[in-house]
């Protein structure tokens, strides 16, 4: 694997990933995107402060997928720490990170200086990557989990009430936001809780896929350069934005609508559980085209390869 860094026109630095073509948070720097879209718009700031799901002071978990060079999962470290410098009450949090590529982490390690989050956090992460576990002030424990997320997920035990989704594009890492991976995901929600998905793709076939594993999907924060992004969460209540039944007819009309890697026997099937999602109420099958069929597909020229 080779990254190098990438200066943003904001002047923040990113890490580009030469062997995917792809930039970590290319919306306006790692640290905005890791806090403006991963911890404030998954709402992690209220869940510390028991606010989130109703769950009291119990022990707060969130998956960071896709590990990366750890400007999410540093994020969410700062939020719970600054909480417990600030001498406010917090949870004890468990932050479990997903990764299959531990040398992006050791390159952010080695650019701390110009990447300037990792600052002060090099030892942390060097103790993630050598023993898989970390302990800090607090009661958080930050553990790693290496290896494929796609089967590591389907094994998983712990729950989750809050998911930094990012992985590459669906383009480039398609099996990563195939319905498998994302029904994976919903198998590790809170149970009696309300969990919360936060990612930077708003592509059809990604939110199609987020409601056929059984998620409510709504937008997502705006901030940077950043288009839409997408929240998704267990129950209605957890949406700032819902997407409407206005989304099911353009998603009808989109030419990717279905999560990457869905083989065409599956459609039919994933089609009917979007039409009948209790998000639409009465009113998603009435935004199917008549007898059920499926419109003949525009060709939508503005959106990039896999839409992000
Ligand atoms: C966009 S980067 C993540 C950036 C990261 N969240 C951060 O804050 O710096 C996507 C990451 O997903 C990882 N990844 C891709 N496919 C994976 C898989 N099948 N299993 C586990 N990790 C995977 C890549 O190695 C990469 O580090």
């Amino acid at each position: 694997m080779a990254y190098r860094l990438k200066k943003m026109k904001n002047g923040a630095w990113c890490v580009h990933d030469t062997a995917y073509g792809e930039t970590m948070h290319p919306g306006g720097g790692p640290w905005m995107e890791a806090n403006r879209l991963y911890v404030d718009g998954g709402r992690l700031p209220a869940l510390l402060a028991g606010g989130g799901g109703g769950r009291g002071a119990g022990e707060v978990v969130v998956f960071d997928v896709g590990l990366g060079a750890a400007a999410n999962a540093l994020a969410a470290v700062k939020c719970h720490q600054d909480r417990l410098r600030g001498g406010m009450a917090v949870p004890p949090m468990r932050l479990v990170s997903f990764e299959n590529e531990p040398s992006c982490a050791e390159f952010a390690m080695e650019e701390a200086a110009a990447l300037k989050y990792p600052v002060g956090y090099e030892e942390v992460l060097d103790q993630l990557l050598e023993r898989g576990r970390v302990e800090l002030p607090g009661k958080l424990r930050w553990e790693l989990r290496l290896g494929d997320f796609t089967r590591l997920v389907a094994e998983e035990p712990a729950r989750a009430d809050l998911i930094f989704f990012d992985p590459f594009s669906p383009a480039s890492n398609p099996e990563m936001w195939s319905l498998s991976s994302l029904e994976g995901l919903y198998r590790c929600r809170r149970p009696g809780g309300e969990t919360r998905l936060v990612t930077y793709s708003s592509a059809f076939g990604v939110r199609a896929g987020l409601l056929a594993a059984g998620f409510f999907v709504g937008e997502g924060p705006r901030f940077g350069e950043r288009g839409s992004t997408t929240l998704a969460a267990t129950a209605l209540s957890g949406l700032d934005a819902p997407l409407t039944p206005a989304w099911l007819a353009r998603w009808r009309k989109d030419s990717q609508p279905w999560p990457p890697m869905t083989p065409p026997e599956q459609r039919p099937g994933l089609r009917k559980k979007l039409l009948e999602h209790p998000q639409w109420g009465s009113a998603g099958t009435s935004a199917a085209s008549p007898q059920g069929k499926e419109a003949p597909r525009k060709r939508n020229r503005r959106r990039k390869r896999g839409g992000r």
